[in-house]
């Protein structure tokens, strides 16, 4: 056999095994979806850089990639980098709080702004009429996506509360929602400067019904 002909007969062999290989669960450095899946945590210290735009673009386009209900993607997103303006709303939350939780807030270590310090944040907007389970599915893209491209995320509940006062209202408008809009969640991003534990998931809240 010519060493060309021992090179094809390896090459279809290689194949052939690989075509004929049953599917495992293999190891979560075998499958670089299930490795992002288990290794992301919610990061609340991050380096003061902004997550790169190049890098935020594709993190986005995977949040805008995920299913949604007869595909209505009802969901926009504003991706915020500009540090003055979370500064802005930050130090305005602050004023607004007691001065004992303002001081408790303040005296974390690496405090920078209420959205646990992300450097970029991006707002997530749904109908007022629904669309949460959609805008689900893409934040949960978005933060998949990043911890592949070792950016860290925190989904922030938290700030929503404050962002829909009266007081914070020139914030949220300088968003730029459509008028039918709501502001739902807010995720922060960026280069983690933290490496938390796995929080402990209770197992037993799935199971097969026979
Ligand atoms: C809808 C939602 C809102 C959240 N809001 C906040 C928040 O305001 N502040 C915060 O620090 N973490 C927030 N989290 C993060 C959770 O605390 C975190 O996901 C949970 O403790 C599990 O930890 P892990 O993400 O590291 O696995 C939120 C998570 C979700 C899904």
């Amino acid at each position: 056999m010519s060493r060309l002909n021992l090179m094809i007969a390896v090459a279809m062999l290689t194949l052939a095994s690989a075509c004929t290989q049953t599917a495992t669960v293999g190891t979560d450095a075998d499958n670089q979806v299930i490795a992002a899946i288990m290794s992301r945590r919610s990061i609340r210290h991050y380096k003061p850089e902004p997550v790169p735009r190049e890098l935020m673009n594709r993190i986005v386009e995977c949040g805008i990639n995920a299913p949604s209900g007869m595909n209505r993607q009802p969901w926009e997103i504003r991706v915020v980098d500009n540090s003055a303006m979370l500064d802005t709303i930050s130090k305005l939350q602050l004023q607004m709080l007691d001065s004992t939780r303002r001081a408790q807030m303040e005296s974390q270590p690496g405090f920078r702004n209420i959205f646990r310090n992300a450097p970029t944040v991006a707002f997530i907007a749904c109908p007022v009429d629904g669309g949460q389970l959609d805008c689900g599915m893409l934040c949960q893209n978005m933060m998949i996506a990043a911890q592949s491209l070792g950016i860290g995320s925190c989904c922030l509940g938290g700030p929503i509360r404050f962002l829909k006062t009266d007081e914070a209202r020139f914030f949220v408008e300088q968003l730029g929602f459509s008028p039918e809009y709501q502001l739902l969640l807010a995720i922060g991003f960026g280069y983690p400067d933290e490496a938390p534990e796995a929080k402990p998931r209770d197992a037993s809240k799935a199971r097969y019904v026979n």
